[in-house]
């Protein structure tokens, strides 16, 4: 099956389509919002936060069923992001992230269906699987979460079905594997790394290194995500997103160095030395994305290299612009001291 020409199906699928995207001042939910609005969909994005200025944000909260329900009267499509994610946030505060991405999705659902929504795309990870039994892990493999988030995933998932299996509503679940790129925030192993490194601060590694993940690129993560979303037509479908490639820590570390062109080292701390707990931690995870593949002719187009780099690149990029700007800030507040200073002694 040809990527190409799936993807051409999805301008024809979108165009003109109602979409609610929750979350989607969020980085996922960002670059999704910019696709569908190329694809011509008609994208409203439902959010606690406006991050990047748009001014189709409806605000509201998750967890307020009347804000959410009002967002989608019309929608014919709702993409489900908006969570609670990131290590510190599960252990800090757990009760929230089930609050939010459980019963948050339950909301979401129940609004859904009572607005008339056709399709439901519900943002899942890769967190369900915990310590996969085998690599690369399919869609069918058990899941065994080992986090409260990967349980507020997992759970979902269990809602979504039940939902779809009894209303006239389909269901979609794309399950992501660390995807990454600009406008990722710096709480994520990728994000952490490249944001040390361009301060010119070694990658803090916890334990020997040699943990593997998959990382995807964000527009390989999106590309996966509308394809699935335009031609699934099953009542409840889930997918595998992710990059198959195998890297370790050490490796992504090395990378990232190599590409910077710097004369840095890891830093290798033990675990229970900060918030990473070895009993916490993933030994090794890949996707098997054959079904992608097959159904939806899905294709990783981005290499990890080449990823990095632009995702290094616009870090850099972006930090100079945030040095800038506070360089500005600071220096109008100069001025407007010593006209205030000024005034003062001419008073
Ligand atoms: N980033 C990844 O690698 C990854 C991997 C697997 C799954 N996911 C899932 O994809 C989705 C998007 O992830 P992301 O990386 O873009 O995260 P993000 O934190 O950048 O975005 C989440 C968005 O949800 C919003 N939000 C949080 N709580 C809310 C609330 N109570 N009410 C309204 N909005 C709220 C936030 O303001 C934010 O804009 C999430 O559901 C996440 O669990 C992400």
């Amino acid at each position: 099956m040809c990527m190409k020409e799936n993807l051409r199906k999805t301008e024809e699928y979108f165009r003109g389509k109602k979409v609610l995207v929750t979350g989607g001042s969020g980085f996922i939910g960002s670059h999704l919002v910019d696709r569908l609005e190329k694809l011509g969909a008609d994208v409203k994005i439902f959010d606690n936060f406006n991050r990047n200025g748009k001014n189709n944000v409806i605000y509201g909260d998750i967890k307020n069923y009347e804000q959410l329900s009002r967002s989608m009267q019309g929608m014919d499509i709702v993409f489900h992001y908006a969570a609670i994610l990131g290590v510190e946030k599960i252990i800090d505060i757990p009760e929230d992230v089930l609050e939010v991405n459980l019963m948050g999705t339950r909301s979401a659902l129940h609004a859904a269906v009572q607005n008339k929504v056709q399709k439901f795309i519900f943002a899942s990870s890769s967190e369900i699987y915990g310590n996969p039994r085998r690599i690369p892990v399919v869609e069918d493999d058990d899941p065994s979460p080992i986090s409260v988030y990967g349980v507020s995933k997992l759970a979902s998932e269990a809602y979504c079905k039940s939902i779809a299996l009894n209303n006239d509503m389909k269901v979609v679940i794309p399950r992501y594997f660390n995807a990454y790129g600009p406008r990722q925030v710096e709480k994520f192993v990728m994000s952490n790394f490249i944001s040390r490194v361009s301060q010119d601060l070694p990658p803090v590694i916890y334990g020997d290194g040699e943990q593997s993940r998959s990382y995807t690129f964000i527009s390989d993560a999106i590309i996966g995500t509308i394809l699935a979303a335009a031609l699934s037509q099953n009542k409840c479908e889930i997918f595998n997103i992710g990059n198959t490639q195998k890297c370790t820590l050490n490796d992504l570390a090395e990378r990232i160095i190599k590409l910077s062109h710097k004369d840095l080292t890891p830093e290798y701390k033990t675990f229970g030395d900060g918030i990473r707990v070895e009993s916490r931690e993933i030994i090794n995870r890949q996707p098997d994305i054959e079904k992608a593949q097959k159904r939806l002719g899905f294709e990783i187009t981005t290499t990890l290299d080449e990823g990095i780099k632009r995702y290094y690149q616009w870090y850099v990029k972006e930090h100079k612009l945030r040095s800038l700007m506070d360089e500005i800030y600071e220096f109008e507040k100069s001025i407007v001291h010593t006209e205030e200073t000024l005034e003062v002694q001419m008073r």
